[in-house]
């Protein structure tokens, strides 16, 4: 059992608080992990305990655990890398939302010679060749932080950023989408000519402005739901490649 506790700690997720564990609790039904008990303290909400249930019995979680990554998220981006060859010859990236890590991993793994500099609310363990800022990415100094710890313009701009939820639909679409609004500009304004962006939006893609932005400064504009993505989530995610500079 301490070896799932440990699991579980190690892939919270983002944005994800800390676990206690108390009472005996068994994951059962849909995404429930079979036969796993789960010790849970006195408070725990049923959602949350749900969401460690789910992460325990998915393939994603335990295949990550076991080829090292911090994240499942790391095999969204490695799909999204194969089917569109982003990370080919990338030298400079900003990953936005890097906590706990899993993209820059991959990155560094498929372009080990490539700079990163990624920014997270949360604090993000040390990465070899990534310089990392404990920073909201939409307070002032964030862009000119990120750019400092490069020697040249990104080649690619990476957003897995997700706005914590407040249980409101809504709310919670309308907090993302703003994130993803100000990375579009960020990468926009810091791209080098040729370079791309990603991002994560929220179901229906890209809206009608921000797409219209993306397809009037780059080439090709697509949406991608990668496998490892789960398909009861509302996340897609927008590749927009060959940048076209700034005028
Ligand atoms: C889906 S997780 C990123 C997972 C990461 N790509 C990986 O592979 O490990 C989203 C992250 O976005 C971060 N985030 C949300 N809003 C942010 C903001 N305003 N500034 C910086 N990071 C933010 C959250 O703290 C969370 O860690």
């Amino acid at each position: 059992m301490e070896r799932a506790i440990a699991c579980a700690r190690k892939f919270r997720g983002c944005g994800g608080k800390p676990y206690e564990y108390g009472k005996d609790v068994r994951g059962e039904g849909k995404g429930g992990a079979k036969g796993q008990r789960l010790k849970t303290a006195k408070g725990r909400t049923a959602s949350s305990t749900r969401w460690l249930a789910r992460q325990l019995a998915d393939p994603y979680v335990q295949k990550a655990r076991a080829e090292g990554y911090r994240s499942r998220a790391a095999y969204k981006l490695a799909e999204l890398d194969d089917k569109f060859g982003l990370l080919k010859g990338a030298r400079r990236v900003i990953d936005l939302g890097i906590a706990p890590g899993g993209w820059s991993q991959i990155v560094r793994q498929r372009s080990p010679s490539a700079m990163v500099a990624g920014i997270d609310l949360l604090p993000t363990d040390a990465i070899p060749g990534v310089t990392i800022f404990e920073m909201d990415f939409m307070a002032d100094e964030a862009p000119a932080a990120l750019e400092s710890a490069l020697d040249g313009p990104p080649d690619l701009v990476l957003s897995d950023m997700a706005a914590n939820t407040v249980g409101h639909k809504q709310t919670d679409h309308l907090r993302t989408m703003g994130l993803v609004e100000t990375a579009a500009d960020f990468a926009i304004s810091v791209l080098a000519p040729g370079g791309a962006f990603v991002a994560k939006v929220l179901a229906g893609g890209a809206d009608a402005d921000l797409l219209a932005l993306l397809k009037r400064h780059f080439t090709a504009v697509k949406h991608a739901k990668p496998p490892a993505s789960r398909k009861d989530s509302s996340e897609w995610y927008v590749i927009a490649q060959g940048f076209k500079g700034r005028t």
